[in-house]
């Protein structure tokens, strides 16, 4: 087997293929939304294998200057341990140049990221299962219009911390729900259901606080169909007991992590993201 040379690239579409494939290497499911969102709204950078395909790829997201968001960091088995992951880190963070730059780790990745400089703030939770609605769950939610889109985007700017109008659009066109919760100062919460590979997927859910996140998440639960995941932010107890009282289960986790500044917005408003890698 032939070492990779150590020269990332740019990838385009055509690697899209490619991208699937090392995650299925890995063990992941190959979450065709996930990296479409990435091809669309971020950078993909890859190294290419001597012997054909991908030996590694990242990607970078990247909100103005402030804010990236860094995912899918994946080496292929036959080369891992001989630093690719940490080239393309490296890469990716000089690349972004943003004051913050920040990710969820896995186990695998997290002792790598503390020592390129990056530090745990937080936990991500993901819980999985037969989301069972409220006795009336349309109650306090209403079906996201087109027309919904600017305020949509503008609570997101205020909570992520960036405007984000694309990727908004595109779960207009991609998801198979979104619901808000509005009031007469606007918008006060917002939440989707995207399709995986696996099955159907919240994210993002934005809200003020979590009876909030729950009504959205009530609202979305009678349209779902089978069983549902959710990546959450924080510790959330209110929530994670009434997901827990709701038909879901905690299915393991990953690891907040941060480069240079603390992240802008109001992240206590951010329960889930769109998905982990695009933030
Ligand atoms: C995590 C991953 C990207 C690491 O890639 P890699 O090219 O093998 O990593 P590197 O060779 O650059 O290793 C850099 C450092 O990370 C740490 N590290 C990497 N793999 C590790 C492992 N399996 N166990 C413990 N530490 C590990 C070590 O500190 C290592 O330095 P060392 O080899 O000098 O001890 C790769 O294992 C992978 O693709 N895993 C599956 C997907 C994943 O978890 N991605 C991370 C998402 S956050």
């Amino acid at each position: 087997m032939t070492a990779p040379q150590e020269t990332v690239r740019r990838l385009g579409y055509e690697d899209f293929a490619g991208c699937l494939a090392l995650a299925q290497d890995r063990g992941w499911p190959a979450e065709y939304r996930a990296w479409d969102l990435l091809f669309a709204f971020g950078e993909v950078y890859g190294i290419d294998d001597p012997g054909g395909g991908l030996a590694a790829v990242i990607a970078l997201a990247r909100y103005g200057d402030r804010l990236a968001n860094l995912g899918g960091l994946l080496v292929a088995h036959r080369h891992g341990r001989r630093g690719l992951g940490a080239l393309l880190m490296r890469y990716a963070t000089e690349r972004a140049g943003t004051a913050s730059v920040w990710l969820t780790a896995t186990e695998y990745g997290q002792q790598m990221y503390e020592g390129l400089g990056f530090r745990a703030t937080g936990t991500c939770t993901r819980y999985a299962g037969y989301l069972r609605p409220d006795d009336q769950p349309g109650r306090w939610s209403r079906e996201a219009e087109p027309s919904d889109l600017p305020e949509i985007v503008a609570l997101d700017a205020e909570v992520f911390g960036a405007r984000r109008t694309g990727v908004f659009a595109y779960l207009f066109a991609a998801a198979e729900q979104i619901r808000l919760v509005g009031g007469p100062a606007g918008v006060r919460g917002v939440a989707g259901v995207w399709r995986g590979v696996d099955g159907p997927v919240v994210g993002p859910v934005i809200a003020e606080d979590s009876d909030t996140a729950a009504a959205l998440l009530s609202g979305l639960a009678p349209a779902i169909e089978g069983p549902v995941r959710i990546d959450l932010y924080g510790h959330r107890p209110k929530l994670r007991a009434w997901l827990e009282e709701h038909g879901l289960r905690e299915a393991g986790g990953t690891t907040v992590m941060v480069y240079g500044d603390d992240p802008p917005g109001d992240r206590a408003r951010l329960f889930a993201p769109v998905t982990r890698a695009i933030g």
